[in-house]
């Protein structure tokens, strides 16, 4: 028997966007569960310990740490078969796990890791998830995507992330939005909601250490405004914009693909 609740996982979810989404979700009602995915089980549950001492009392919703290596099959089946076995269902997945390659390797290297990460593997979790989430009664597919994968945007001599290059990430964010409009497509057909979502610049440990102080230098934002922005998704205040033709984005409206 399917649980009550309203069942969330999301990926990547032991830093950053996907933790305060965790932080947002939990605090917004008592009939969520949210799995916090995590590729490393210790770190996961270390999240979990500070988001509960940091928020313990204003927690409405149930929160469990989830193992999933997204560009692991075995770590990917292993994860449905626990998400089946304990609610049997899946109403909501948030693709967040994602990677900037900002290490020194060669370009072959920084292509392969961005786009096994950033795309292949939100192919696979989603589509090996896809049996659950037919079993809920208004699936949500988000993956989260970003302004540098507009291609519209890329030439715009007023996008103000214009300079930076990072072709890899940009090219598979780009690659990430078409994986959205394809299932938008191939799930609409029992309903389920599917976008790509654009969080804006914000001060996460994307780019390491010195990346978060060059975030917070620069002015990006704090993560827990797309945090909020994909609560309000969830609970389909947006479902105005995932019918349109773009990302959605935090600040409201779409942006360009
Ligand atoms: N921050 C921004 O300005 C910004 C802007 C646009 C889009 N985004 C997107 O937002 C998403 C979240 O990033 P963030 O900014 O919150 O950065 P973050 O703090 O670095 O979080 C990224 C998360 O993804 C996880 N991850 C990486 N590879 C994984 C894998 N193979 N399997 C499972 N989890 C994996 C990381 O786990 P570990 O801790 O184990 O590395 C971490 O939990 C990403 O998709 C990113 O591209 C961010």
């Amino acid at each position: 028997m399917a649980s009550d609740k309203t069942i969330v996982l999301i990926t990547g979810a032991n830093s950053g966007i996907g933790y305060e989404t965790v932080v947002a979700l939990s605090s917004a009602s008592a009939n969520f569960h949210v799995l916090l995915g995590s590729r490393s089980m210790e770190k996961g549950q270390k999240a979990l310990e500070s988001l509960q001492l940091a928020h313990g009392d204003s927690l409405k919703g149930s929160i469990s740490v989830l193992q999933i290596d997204v560009t692991d099959q075995t770590s990917i089946q292993a994860a449905k078969e626990q998400i089946d076995t304990q609610f049997g269902k899946l109403d909501v997945l948030i693709n967040n796990a994602g990677v900037i390659v900002y290490q020194q390797v060669d370009r072959l290297a920084a292509l392969r890791q961005s786009f096994e990460t950033n795309v292949i593997g939100q192919v696979m979790v989603t589509e090996t998830l896809e049996p659950l989430l037919r079993k809920a009664i208004k699936p949500y597919v988000i993956y989260v995507s970003s302004g540098q994968g507009s291609v519209t945007k890329r030439l715009d001599a007023n996008f103000e992330h214009r300079a930076i290059r990072g072709d890899p990430y940009r090219m598979s964010k780009a690659a990430l939005n078409m994986l959205a409009a394809c299932h938008r497509y191939n799930y609409a057909d029992w309903g389920c909601r599917v976008l790509a979502f654009n969080p804006g610049w914000c001060v996460t440990n994307l780019t390491g250490e010195a990346g978060r102080e060059m975030r917070r230098k620069g002015g990006a934002r704090d993560p827990k405004e797309p945090a909020v922005a994909l609560v309000d998704i969830i609970q389909g205040k947006r479902d105005v914009d995932i019918e349109k033709n773009g990302m959605v984005d935090v600040d409201g409206g779409v942006l360009p693909w």
